[in-house]
């Protein structure tokens, strides 16, 4: 499938970054050849979703390195960059496990580190392809071989990784197997991944959509518009309990109540066995800001407290399977990751 975009590239020894911040309004692209500018952006959401912040960490492990040779940091300031890289977004365990996987390499010289994130990068593609025809024979196995009506929640797609997307991966093959009948977009407030994102790639992709508020997903699910739910993660613990994007949980527990399968889909490197369970994920709090003004336009009274976690964990027990590049796990059916 041509993705006619590039969510992350390397050129000129630079990062490429597909500015997600501006989408769908305008499509650009900026370079990065500094470390500090690239922990503003992956703040900033510039670059966003777990895969795509663990290969934006592996290919920022080469900036790290030229900057160094360039500006003639020394040694702890070099490590110390690679930790502030490592770290710029706590939650989504890609990051920080692709800079510890490339930056063992440094030892090996400049080249293989740059060659070690090019296969971080390709083994992210070929993820996204397993994943899709993994949940797509998943589907057809649980509900049949028919066209479904699809709910998912944030950016699961070519933006949040380098190939085709995990949860968007999984609906792109049931695309192209002709079994979408309609993709319900959840918003995903406060940051609209949803309905900037996701909603532009589907376009693109000739996938019949639709937006939701955030609020609506309960009872598009409860009112039997939706067959299953899937979204993707950014950190799943040992016993599957899954953490993404603010509201899945929410999507989980009505799926629960109503029944019908809620999928959440990510690659191995999502998944995090040094963590027994989903209570111990490190959670991203966020400003205020995002909640009490929306495109500059205060829509809050002045010193509003906030409640602003940019993610929240669905335990396992509400999630039918978890599909990874290896399998679907049926957890709650008693299988482990
Ligand atoms: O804050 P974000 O936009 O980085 O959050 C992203 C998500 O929660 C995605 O659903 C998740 O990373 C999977 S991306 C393939």
């Amino acid at each position: 499938m041509l993705i006619p975009f590039k969510a992350i590239d390397w050129r000129d020894n630079k990062i490429i970054l597909l500015d997600q911040t501006l989408i769908p309004a305008s499509e650009e692209y900026v370079a990065y050849d500094c470390v500090e500018p690239l922990i503003e952006a992956i703040q900033r959401l510039v670059v966003r979703g777990a895969p795509a912040l663990g290969v934006a960490g592996a290919f920022g492990v080469v900036i790290v390195l030229d900057e160094a040779h360039r500006k003639n940091w020394s040694h702890d300031q070099r490590e110390k960059a690679l930790d502030a890289l490592g770290n710029a977004r706590p939650t989504a365990v890609n990051l920080g496990w692709a800079v510890e996987k490339i930056r063992k390499l440094i030892s090996l010289g400049r080249d293989a580190v740059l060659e070690g994130a090019y296969q971080l990068a390709a083994e992210d593609k070929q993820s996204c392809i397993d994943m899709g025809n993994i949940g797509a024979d998943w589907f057809i196995k649980t509900l049949g071989e028919k066209p479904l009506t699809f709910l998912t929640h944030c950016n699961t797609g070519s933006l949040g990784t380098t190939g085709t997307g995990t949860a968007l991966g999984v609906i792109r093959e049931m695309h192209n197997r002709r079994l979408v009948k309609e993709v319900y977009v959840d918003e995903t407030r406060p940051l609209l991944q949803g309905s900037r994102l996701t909603a532009w790639e589907l376009m693109k992709s000739n996938i019949p959509y639709r937006i939701e508020a955030d609020g609506a997903a309960a009872m598009a699910i409860l009112s039997g518009r939706i067959d299953a739910a899937l979204i993707g993660a950014d950190r799943i613990a040992k016993n599957g309990d899954s953490a993404n994007k603010i509201g899945s949980l929410s999507v989980a527990l009505a799926c629960h109540a109503a029944g019908i399968p809620f999928l959440v889909v990510a690659p191995e490197s999502s998944v995090d066995r040094s963590l027994e369970t989903g209570s111990e994920i490190h959670i991203e709090f966020r400003s205020d800001e995002e909640l009490t003004y929306f495109k500059g336009v205060q829509v809050a009274p002045i010193g509003a407290k906030t409640f602003n976690p940019a993610f929240d964990i669905t335990p396992a027990k509400y999630i039918s399977a978890v599909i990874t590049e290896l399998g679907a796990y049926e957890i709650s059916m008693g299988e482990t990751l």
